[in-house]
């Protein structure tokens, strides 16, 4: 019984075919040592092979082809479904050279069910690897049982290091720091940041006193003092109060009469500001090079009329005061009006 559990399913297709007579070359005394049931006398396997007669396939004491093969599809023996093909242990009764006669026969219909195209045999080769990742102790003893980590780490075997020269070694560490040096220090931190603080705060102050006036364009008084007749002698340009109240005082002489005068510092082209050249004894704009003489009159470059006077006067002190709130204008015959000249 034992020996029929151990049967494959080719081993029992290949019994089913000797049963069936369908196969030429199985043993003559095979089927019937198979066959046999399990209650024959103990009688001699020659014997009884060759006395009992061999029941026709498909009946109930021999299961045909299509049975077997159900039973083994559905996983059952053929012994539980039909007590009449139980008698394996009979074989230990079958004659000693009717065994090996069949055990070649079902190897060899075992060899077929194994793989033999390239990726079958791929396949196989595949599933006796682990698949997956392996955990970090199966991995380092891996690592270790694989010759060539060894001799990597053989490798990595570096020569001793040399020993460091004094310059490059490093520094005792200062002394620790005493509890008074670090409170020290602590409050030094301290201190400055109450007076980096301080200074914000007392920027930010200004800054908000600055908002509360408001912006004023402070210019110079449009009346003023320049100074005594007498400072400004026949034929002089004075230039000093060119940059602060844009005015030449001149004592130059217009229509045959010495006067002095106060003439605006601004062309009458676009507005540039001319330059007095001593020795040309000319006012030259430095913009298009209008020229303009002594007295204001122009005489070269694109400037279409004289330059204007400012109102001049002697105050009460006696200084020469300028006023600038009113101007004079040659072309317009305005440079007659006594208002804009002092009789030098
Ligand atoms: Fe003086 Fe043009 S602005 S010449």
């Amino acid at each position: 019984m034992a020996d029929k559990k151990k049967m494959s399913v080719a081993d029992m297709l290949a019994a089913a075919r000797k049963a069936d007579g369908g196969d030429a070359s199985p043993a003559p005394s095979e089927p019937a040592a198979s066959s046999e049931p399990e209650s024959a006398p103990a009688a001699s396997a020659a014997e009884s092979t060759s006395a009992k007669p061999v029941p026709k396939p498909g009946s109930a004491d021999r299961p045909g082809v299509a049975d077997i093969l159900a039973m083994a599809r559905s996983g059952k023996s053929a012994e539980k479904e039909k007590p009449a093909a139980k008698p394996a242990p009979k074989a230990a009764a079958k004659p000693a050279a009717a065994k090996p006669a069949a055990k070649p026969k079902a190897k060899a219909a075992d060899a077929p069910a194994e793989p033999r195209d390239t990726a079958s045999i791929l396949a196989a080769a595949r599933k006796k690897e682990r698949p997956g990742p392996v955990s970090k102790g199966e991995a380092a003893a891996a690592a270790k049982a694989s010759p060539k980590a060894a001799a990597a780490k053989a490798k990595l075997a570096v020569p001793p290091m040399p020993a460091k020269p004094d310059y490059a070694k490093p520094k005792p560490k200062a002394a620790a720091k005493t509890a008074a040096s670090a409170e020290r220090d602590r409050r030094g931190f301290l201190s400055v940041g109450f007076w980096a603080l301080g200074g914000v705060t007392a920027f930010w102050s200004l800054l908000a006193v600055r908002y509360l006036f408001p912006n004023v364009l402070r210019e110079p008084p449009s009346r003023f003092k320049v100074g005594f007749p007498d400072e400004f002698p026949a034929g002089s340009v004075t230039t000093k109060f060119k940059a602060l109240y844009a005015v030449w005082i001149v004592n130059t002489e217009y229509n045959g009469k010495a006067e002095i005068v106060a003439l605006k510092t601004v062309c009458t082209h676009l507005g540039c500001t001319p330059n007095w050249l001593e020795a040309e004894q000319k006012y030259k704009c430095p913009c298009h090079g209008s020229g303009f003489y002594k007295d204001g009159i122009n005489f070269e470059g694109p400037a279409p009329r004289p330059l204007e006077r400012y109102a001049i006067r002697v105050a009460d002190d006696g200084q020469i005061e300028v006023d600038k709130s009113r101007t004079f204008q040659e072309e317009m015959g305005q440079w007659t009006d006594p208002a804009c000249f002092i009789p030098a």
